[in-house]
């Protein structure tokens, strides 16, 4: 079978196959730069047990989809979701790093190394007494 008695048999097929796999390509790439996570509006209430590591600096702890820092004591909170494939991310060494394929973001949630290129959401906490509100 010649190459025009081919893509003649194969018609609409063929099309329907290279468009499929053009989406498929495109679905994998991570090229989006808008940072990603839930949406949130939450309090933590730093005088209950649980929360205890977040009353000493670089000290953390996770609610909602969202990791909370005691940095230096300022309070800041981004996304807990690796946004390479969703892993959890923790707080290391002023930095967030995701234990599954490596990637590392610092404290505003930007990427700073590793398999994606995708920031962390970054949220806004207020603090009134021992009750944080973190929302975005
Ligand atoms: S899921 Fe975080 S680096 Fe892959």
């Amino acid at each position: 079978m010649d190459r025009r008695k081919f893509f003649q048999k194969c018609g609409a097929a063929c099309g329907l196959g290279a468009v499929a796999s053009t989406l498929l390509v495109e679905s994998c790439q991570k090229s989006s730069s808008t940072p990603q996570g839930p949406s949130a509006n939450f309090t933590v209430d730093l005088t209950k047990a649980g929360n205890a590591a977040l009353t000493k600096s670089g000290g953390s702890g996770a609610s909602n989809g969202v990791i909370v820092v005691n940095l230096n004591g300022t309070y800041i909170a981004v996304a807990q979701a690796c946004t390479h494939n969703g892993c959890s991310v923790t707080y290391t060494n002023s930095n967030f790093y995701c234990p599954c394929h490596g990637a590392t973001f610092d404290t505003n949630g930007k990427v700073t190394g590793g398999p994606t290129n995708i920031p962390l959401k970054k949220y806004t906490v207020t603090q009134s007494g021992n009750i944080l509100t973190i929302s975005g």
